[in-house]
């Protein structure tokens, strides 16, 4: 396979960014004519952003599986399509070829089809990371149904809110997760989710860790048994097939919950053709991936990342992608290096939260693996700190792999702002620049743009990619006043940003109240309702600080009228409470009682201030005369853990 829009210099780049500008149309048309269509669109882009609308190719009809897996089975067919590496490293790797990987998806979908789950269907996916998992997402997709992957640190509350928004009829899952030294029990985090829920018809349990779970009749089967049956149904006459669902080009994929400044998370939808057509460019453009490479991104698939740069782009590409189960730091903090030295890995793309904690190990850790297959770095997720990129370029890619900063967001579907590995250049701690069909633009908080080099401001995206968001499941009008209505007829991104004087993009972290913890992305507003949950607690506040690992910690400011206030003991169980409700993911790393929070006069906290406190920056409040009770500011600082 080769890629006839893979750019190769960096006049081909500039020349495809002009003509992405001049011309979105014809430049997105020429690249979707590489894909395969049952028909092709009758309209390439179709658009307003006050509804917001957004249409690629309309009249299309596909199915990313094909493209994803049928489309190489001719020439790559036995080539590796996924590596799976164990969390045990005593456990043997499997490598999935093409081949098998179409016969595994073809069963999926006829399991699938068996169980009654049609197109337009939910199904929402709660799995470790075991090749199974890709299976489960691509025999969705095959029949047309919409998949609902769960990230395995969410708690059954989370989950419940989850199936309920979505509507989900099926689940699937596994007995449990192996992560590091851990058991996570999915199937038992699963039945508590399913506590009152009156919708779920099946979940699909694959077995994994093999810790005793129960199976509800009538509810709950076996992934194995559902499997055979499906195989000989699949198979015939040594021939494997399962007939691809024709989806229209705007037809939902998946949906995928992320956190926003208020309420609960919401539903983010991407669409069949647009998403498709987005993640492979920007794999392809950005890795500068070269067919027979290992891809290793190091992302869980309940993540977008993962869901772009494990499954859809890398596979659309006909690459192999490596999928790890386990965590950096087990059996020790050498497995990322271990894995690229068996593996041969030609491309990784981790998160600098991963690079700060294994800087952390020393190089002990790194000085006897091989590492000489890495071409390509990656970084995603979070701004990368200087220390850790360079830490990363000289101790990882020995000062001779780019390092690909790559900006984007689970709504943006794929990579929006990043160097080209080898082709644009570099430069430590920028995402560098915007990519052919993304046109950044930063405007003040009135919304006038700022233009010019040398300039910070809000990041906004002025004209739609293929791979925006469509909508948030079952509310369109939250897609709008999130993104459409802060400025006129601007996608907004949540996020600050500097343009430097050649004009390269920086990004400097989210200017709205969401917080990037290891970058996961949690909003203040949640963790506060999840901790305001436990029995004594009035109120709470909580803010984001600097945190040396994980980019961002969790700063609680909490007022506890409860009995038998022992502080300890408190925080612990409200950590519990949070763990419960949303995930270990979301519990903050630092409470601190307080007996009132900073208000103005109508009510409303003053978060910058707690910020600037939890930064400790507390010479530097700024103006409190306007507060309630400005007596509040001074005792909060007193009472600094
Ligand atoms: O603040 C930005 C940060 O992560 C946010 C998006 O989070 P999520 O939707 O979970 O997607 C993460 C993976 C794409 C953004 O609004 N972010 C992401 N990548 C970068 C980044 N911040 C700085 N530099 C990056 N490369």
């Amino acid at each position: 396979m080769t890629y006839p829009y893979q750019i190769k210099t960096l006049q081909q780049y500039h020349g495809a960014y002009k003509l992405s500008e001049e011309n979105p149309e014809a430049f997105w048309a020429s690249i979707a004519d590489h894909f395969i269509w049952h028909k092709k669109w009758d309209k390439v882009l179709d658009w307003n952003f006050t509804e917001p609308k957004v249409e690629w190719f309309k009249g299309g009809q596909l199915n990313i599986t094909e493209n994803c897996i049928d489309r190489h089975l001719a020439t790559r067919g036995e080539e590796p399509a996924l590596i799976w590496e164990p969390n045990n490293p005593e456990e043997r790797t499997r490598v999935i070829t093409y081949n098998r990987l179409h016969k595994r998806v073809c069963q999926v979908a006829q399991m699938l089809t068996n169980l009654g789950v049609k197109k337009g269907d939910r199904v929402c996916i709660y799995m470790g990371m075991v090749p199974e998992l890709t299976y489960a997402i691509l025999g969705c997709a095959r029949i047309g149904a919409v998949h609902s992957v769960i990230f395995g640190g969410f708690s059954a509350q989370s989950i419940a809110d989850r199936l309920e928004d979505a509507k989900a009829e099926y689940i699937i899952t596994c007995d449990g997760a192996y992560r590091g030294n851990k058991d996570i029990p999915l199937k038992s985090v699963i039945d508590d989710a399913l506590i009152g829920n009156k919708l779920v018809k099946k979940v699909i349990v694959y077995t994994r860790t093999r810790t005793p779970i129960s199976m509800i009749k009538g509810r709950d089967l076996w992934w194995e048994d559902e499997m055979e049956h499906a195989e000989q149904q699949v198979e015939k006459e040594g021939k494997v097939s399962f007939p691809a669902m024709p989806m229209e080009a705007e037809d939902p994929l998946f949906i995928l919950y992320t956190s926003g400044s208020t309420g609960k998370p919401k539903g983010v939808v991407h669409t069949v053709a647009g998403y498709m057509v987005w993640t492979t460019y920007t794999f392809v453009n950005v890795f500068q991936y070269q067919p027979g490479q290992v891809h290793f991104c190091t992302a869980d698939i309940g993540w977008i990342t993962g869901h772009s740069y494990i499954v859809y782009g890398p596979l659309s590409a006909g690459g192999t992608s490596l999928m790890f189960e386990g965590i950096p730091t087990w059996p020790d903090a050498g497995r990322f290096w271990d894995i690229i030295d068996k593996h041969k890995v030609a491309i990784l793309y981790t998160a600098p939260t991963a690079i700060r904690s294994l800087m952390g190990f020393g190089l002990d850790y790194v000085k006897d693996k091989d590492l000489s297959s890495l071409k390509v770095l990656g970084s995603v997720g979070e701004p990368i700190n200087e220390e850790a990129w360079q830490w990363y370029f000289k101790n990882i890619g020995k000062e001779r792999c780019p390092i690909v900063d790559t900006w984007w967001q689970t709504e943006t579907g794929g990579i929006m702002i990043s160097n080209l590995a080898g082709v644009t250049p570099h430069k430590p701690v920028y995402a560098t620049l915007p990519l052919p069909g993304v046109h950044p633009i930063l405007v003040d908080e009135n919304g006038n743009e700022i233009t010019g080099n040398s300039v910070s401001g809000n990041l906004c995206i002025k004209h739609p990619w293929p791979g925006i968001i469509r909508t948030t499941y079952g509310d369109h009008e939250r897609c709008r006043t999130n993104y459409f209505s802060t400025y006129p007829n601007l996608y907004f991104t949540g996020d600050g940003c500097r343009r430097d004087e050649e004009g390269n993009y920086r990004i400097t972290g989210r200017v709205d109240d969401v917080l990037n913890v290891s970058g996961h992305r949690i909003g203040t507003a949640e963790v506060e309702n999840a901790i305001n949950m436990h029995s004594g607690v009035v109120e709470s506040a909580v803010v984001g600080y600097p945190h040396d690992i994980k980019g961002q910690g969790i700063y609680a400011y909490v007022i506890y009228e409860g009995s038998h206030h022992e502080e300890n003991l408190t925080r612990q169980d409200i950590l519990q409470t949070v763990s419960r409700i949303i995930g270990p993911i979301a519990k903050p790393d630092k409470i601190q009682f307080v007996t009132g929070l900073p208000k103005t006069r109508s009510g409303k906290i003053m978060r910058r201030i707690l910020r600037k406190i939890a930064e400790g920056e507390t010479g530097n409040i700024g103006d409190i005369s306007t507060l309630l009770d400005p007596n509040v500011v001074e005792e909060i600082i007193n009472g600094v853990i």
